[in-house]
């Protein structure tokens, strides 16, 4: 999604502009098509364009702009196709005030309209035009810039997070956000306004989390923020556990196989939140039914916490589709936890969910951004430790996010064992990943694919589907996760020889069930890669190829185990096929709209 940066330094020689292009490349990975920047000294300089930071870059320089502040931005279209014209910042009609947002309005060409009418000129098919443009016309009706972006934004229906600067009112930037995401930075040097915290991680660990509504206002003397009526309020300044080395590759390729590597820390430092959940445990005394609600590889994470609830504290448990949420919220009622799960804590369909199951039930979000939304919505909040993350693809979050549902199911079952298992996870993990080389090989037996299915059963089901949505996404190649046992409902009529089935196969009561399901494809002569456990030699003589993992990992913890090599083998095959991990095509790693 679009991100946002606002930075204002207090050194009044010191060029902004290189600080500011460093902090949209660190936006990058929310996925964009275009980037500009304006700054002023004296007047409003823009550079902006459609393309990716290197090529516009190469093309404008972007660093080399003058004036100690300025805005930028990195596009990812809502309305209006990826273009120069299009790309932010958007100006009024005599450059005089530049525009940066994040979010989209549903109400805009009737504002557009409006504007028309009065004599304004649009020059970009974007939303977002509408806003200098009517900040415009309040300045011109005689309100100072603080009033008239007040008065714009009471205007404005729909998503925002928004920066301003204006050549009049020139030692200050602005800005707000609604139902999109930004935080203000305070570091010894300079202030910012960001989308995201990784963006300005190399500068500050010092955050200050606005709410929706209140106005910021940045200028060399510091941050104050004001409330919807225009008073001061005292906000608290945060100091964020992460490190800007954290948010950077190091040594590594891209960010996917770093964050692969650094699961077992996401597991050890998530259960390290083990008070904190147990707290949260002991004041939902009367639950009687749980609710997830979540999206994408978040709702498989809430899948297994569907199994592991139902078969650990019989708590009837359903998961939902966020972005199908208000079909069943009829149903929610004050003795049901809705619980989202959410790497970002902001994707939209799950903010919407919130919204509406507050209204009747309490509520908890599992979200890994610290101060993102859902934390200033959600009753109970739990955070998982896996520190930032870049690659598209969600990897250590999602691990992370198993070891909280683990933890939280742990507890309300008062099932010590669990806990205990819990603890070896970092080490299994390790295991795994100290093989990595096999999934390399192996990824070049399968990148010849064209369609792939995952099968598992029971508590290997969500760690079919994950396995699944990981290789599609990064790898471009068509895959299913399934049920095994429901394959024989239609789509085994697609299994032939050219078809890889990668078969989920942890030891436990489930696996001579998905045994038979094996021995089902092998009769179609699928090509079996085997996930499943040392010593298994039924499955090493009934698979072309297996890999195996330590044999004490059970069914019920496998999620958090099993799921590590089909990441590592989307990753490979992704490499193979010559396409980016980390940034896979059309997607984008914070979903806003
Ligand atoms: C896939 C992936 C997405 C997200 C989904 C929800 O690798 O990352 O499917 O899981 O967009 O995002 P969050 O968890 O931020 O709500």
């Amino acid at each position: 999604m679009c991100g946002i940066v606002g930075c204002i330094l207090k050194d009044k020689e010191k060029p902004v502009a290189p600080i500011l292009l460093e902090c949209v490349e660190n936006l990058d990975y929310r996925g964009y098509d275009s980037v500009g920047i304006a700054t002023f000294d004296g007047s409003i300089h823009v550079k902006k364009d459609k393309g990716k930071i290197p090529e516009v870059d190469e093309k404008l320089n972007l660093a080399d702009m003058p004036g100690n502040f300025g805005i930028a931005h990195v596009r990812w279209p809502s309305t209006g196709v990826p273009s120069k014209i299009n790309a932010h910042p958007q100006l009024d009609q005599a450059g005089t005030i530049a525009v940066v947002h994040n979010g989209s309005l549903k109400n805009y060409d009737e504002l557009k309209g409006e504007l028309i009418a009065d004599g304004f000129k649009f020059k970009s098919t974007t939303d977002t035009e509408v806003i200098p443009h009517l900040i415009r016309k309040y300045m011109n009706e005689g309100f100072d810039l603080e009033h008239a972006f007040r008065k714009t934004i009471e205007r404005l229906d729909g998503s925002y997070a928004i920066a301003v600067i204006c050549e009049e009112e020139n030692n200050k930037i602005l800005a707000t956000r609604y139902q999109s995401p930004l935080k203000i930075g305070v570091s010894d040097d300079a202030y910012f306004i960001s989308s995201d915290i990784p963006a300005i991680i190399d500068y500050t660990r010092k955050i200050i989390l606005p709410a929706e509504g209140e106005m910021i206002i940045l200028d060399e003397s510091g941050v104050k923020v004001h409330d919807e009526n225009g008073n001061e309020i005292e906000k608290e300044t945060v100091l964020i556990p992460w490190t800007a080395q954290m948010a950077n590759k190091g040594e590594h390729p891209y960010f996917m196989i770093k964050e692969i590597l650094e699961q077992p820390d996401a597991v050890e430092f998530t259960l390290d939140e083990m008070d904190n959940i147990r707290k949260i445990v002991d004041d939902l005394d009367n639950i009687k039914n749980i609710c997830f609600v979540a999206c994408g590889t978040s709702y498989h994470a809430s899948l297994s916490g569907k199994y592991l609830i139902q078969h650990l504290a019989k708590i009837k448990t359903d998961v939902v589709l966020a972005s199908e949420f208000k079909y069943t919220a009829d149903t929610l009622d004050e003795d049901t936890l809705v619980i989202f799960i959410s790497q970002s804590g902001e994707t939209l369909d799950s903010m919407n969910a919130l919204r509406i199951a507050k209204e009747t039930s309490p509520t908890l979000a599992i979200v890994n951004n610290i101060g993102s939304s859902m934390t200033e919505e959600a009753k109970y909040t739990i955070i998982t430790q896996a520190g930032p993350e870049k690659g598209v693809a969600a990897t250590k979050t999602y691990i992370a996010q198993l070891t909280a549902i683990y933890l939280f199911a742990g507890l309300l079952a008062k099932d010590d064992d669990l806990i205990e298992e819990l603890h070896k996870v970092p080490n299994y993990i390790r295991e795994v990943l100290e093989k990595s080389e096999e999934i390399e090989v192996l990824s070049k037996r399968y990148s010849f694919a064209e369609d792939l299915f995952y099968l598992g059963r029971g508590f290997s089901y969500p760690i079919a589907l994950e396995g699944a949505l990981k290789l599609k996404e990064i790898s471009l190649i068509h895959a299913e996760g399934y049920a095994s046992g429901e394959l024989k409902h239609g789509p085994l009529a697609l299994i032939n020889h050219r078809v890889p089935v990668i078969v989920i196969l942890p030891p436990g009561s489930d696996y001579e069930e998905t045994m038979v399901n094996l021995e089902e494809v092998k009769a179609r002569k699928a090509i079996i890669l085997s996930i499943c456990a040392e010593g298994d030699g039924k499955a090493e003589c009934k698979s072309r190829d297996v890999f195996t993992i330590n044999p004490n990992v059970s069914e019920m913890v496998a999620p958090l185990v099993y799921t590590v090599p089909l990441q590592l083998l989307a990753y490979y095959v992704t490499l193979e096929k010559g396409h980016d991990p980390d940034k896979p095509e059309n997607l984008a790693k914070v979903i806003t709209v």
